[in-house]
């Protein structure tokens, strides 16, 4: 199948999207006393990835980082959380011009791209997009692009039609489990669909988006986690909240997933009903009455305990930033909203409460984050995609 757009289409949807724009950047004004904190934390946090290099052992990739035993956590390339250590770094050599950083990224990309054929995961979207598609957007070559499209040619060979979704978890053939996680993946595919003019990865993504919409959220637009589908007839026999504090419970990450997905699926389809998603998404995270003050969510927003749960600075992160984009297409209203709430998150997650004094939190640079609540695992720890997202948004705010 050809990707083929009308030029005449083209040119007035780019007309009417810049005049949005300008409206938008109206709107999305930076404060100036924010903006030298970005600035401050962005040069902080490249100083403290140097700490962090030190650390790593050659080939491995940061995870978090246990400051009772005073012991890095790494992993080879293949789980899940590979592509954020140099798509982080990338993000700092952007902002910084330090090149330590970024051979450091180029180090860890020659490690990671053999992912580019791994079928048994769906979090490629994760791996080779936050990675390469930044080294892409910075450095554009071809090898980037060739990998970029076998990832995306991997993560579609998990697509079951008759679900219309990308299958997540692989532990029982007879069950086609598809978690909310997902959703971030599929940025992967229409950066594929752009490189190569095939627009079977970019229908693969919104078959996965809309499988999700009608499945995996409830009537206030709060989503499960997982739900589960015959992989033969694609009906559904289980909705549950693996990492969360209950089936019934609202999993923070796996909302700020939820927002960061649909935004993507607005910014590359601008179809509304992903915006109209979005937003829903955006009002339940928002309005929540146990959101607490600087809008870091706990763990689970029904986590038992609070006050006294943890915070979760990864869902913290990861809904700053889709917040900061969101806020550049929602009505004047709920962008004003969204960018208020983006920049009390922002404020707070570079704030001692949550990053890290230099040298220290063994070199991440976010502190506070929740891995897996339930199996009580990293819990209250630096976690490296709680430093990717937050130095997207950092970026993010200093570019409006
Ligand atoms: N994708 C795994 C997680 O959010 O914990």
């Amino acid at each position: 199948m050809r990707y083929t757009i009308k030029t005449n289409c083209c040119v007035l949807l780019f007309i009417a999207l810049s005049g949005l724009a300008a409206n938008a950047q109206q709107r999305l004004k930076p404060k100036n006393g924010l903006l030298k904190t970005v600035k401050k934390s962005l040069e902080e946090s490249a100083v403290q990835y140097h700490f962090l290099m030190k650390k790593l052992p050659a080939d491995r990739f940061p995870v978090t980082y246990y400051s009772k035993e005073n012991k890095m956590i790494s992993s080879g390339s293949e789980p899940w959380v590979g592509g954020f250590y140099p798509g982080g770094l990338l993000y700092l050599y952007e902002s910084t011009k330090d090149t330590l950083l970024y051979n450091e990224a180029i180090r860890k990309l020659k490690s990671l791209e053999k992912e580019q054929y791994n079928k048994t995961t769906h979090d490629l979207g994760f791996m080779m997009y936050c990675s390469f598609g930044n080294a892409r957007r910075l450095m554009p070559k071809k090898e980037y692009d060739q990998i970029i499209i076998n990832s995306a040619k991997s993560l579609s060979s998990r697509y079951n039609d008759k679900v219309g979704a990308i299958r997540s978890w692989d532990s029982d053939a007879a069950r086609f489990m598809v978690i909310i996680d997902n959703m971030v993946n599929l940025e992967l595919l229409f950066a594929a669909t752009r490189l190569t003019g095939d627009s079977s990865y970019y229908h693969i993504a919104v078959k996965h988006a809309n499988t999700t919409m009608k499945h995996h959220y409830r009537p206030d637009y709060c989503s499960h986690h997982l739900v589960i589908y015959s992989p033969q007839t694609g009906t559904v026999s289980k909705k549950q909240t693996v990492q969360g504090a209950a089936d019934t419970s609202a999993w923070s990450r796996g909302q700020a997933w939820g927002l960061y997905g649909y935004t993507v699926m607005y910014r590359e389809t601008r179809d509304k009903k992903y915006l109209d998603m979005a937003n829903h998404i955006a009002q339940f995270i928002l309005k929540h009455p146990n959101l607490p003050k600087d809008k870091i969510p706990y763990w689970d927003f029904n986590a038992p305990g609070i006050p006294n749960a943890s915070r979760d600075a990864s869902a913290g992160a990861v809904i700053c930033s889709a917040l900061l984009e969101l806020a550049g297409y929602a009505a004047p209203k709920m962008s004003k909203a969204y960018f208020s709430a983006a920049e009390t998150m922002l404020s707070a997650l570079s704030s001692p409460a949550y990053r890290a004094i230099k040298g220290e939190n063994g070199g991440f640079i976010l502190k506070h984050g929740v891995g897996n609540y339930p199996r009580n695992a990293d819990i209250d720890v630096p976690l490296i995609y709680a430093d990717y997202y937050y130095i997207e948004a950092l970026l993010r705010y200093q570019k409006l």
